[in-house]
């Protein structure tokens, strides 16, 4: 009677861990910070405004009308006047260009 109990509970264990083991594949969210988007709003907002509509600085919300993806980079990694430069390096820079140059 015992023995039957345990191994009830011994098998719907492995159950459980063979969905625990499915669960974690969609759960793949460290290389989301890559997202232009969220690095934007995590560097960029405090100076540009929340809607990147401008604030201390002018606004981004329609910056790929102005400039080219490659010309945002440049300003994200090296600065423009009172734009501090390296807020953002590497490909976070690169993911963050990206993202803006596609506002129109
Ligand atoms: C400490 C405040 C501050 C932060 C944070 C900041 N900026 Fe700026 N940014 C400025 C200022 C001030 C200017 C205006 C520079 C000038 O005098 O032309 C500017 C200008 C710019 C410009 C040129 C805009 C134009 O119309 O010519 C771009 C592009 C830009 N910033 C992108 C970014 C991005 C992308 C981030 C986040 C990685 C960011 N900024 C974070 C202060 C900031």
């Amino acid at each position: 009677m015992k023995k039957g109990l345990l191994t009830l509970v011994f098998g719907s264990a492995i159950v459980l861990a063979a969905c625990g083991g499915g669960d974690s594949k969609s759960s793949n969210g460290e290389k989301e910070e890559l997202s232009g988007e969220k690095l934007v709003q995590r560097s960029c907002v405090t100076c540009h405004g929340g809607q990147l509509q401008g604030a201390s600085a002018p606004a981004l919300n329609e910056l790929g009308a102005k400039y080219s993806e490659d010309e945002i980079l440049d300003i994200i990694l090296n600065g423009k006047d009172r734009m501090p430069p390296g807020l953002l390096k590497g490909q976070e820079a690169e993911a963050a260009a990206e993202y803006l140059a596609g506002l129109k």
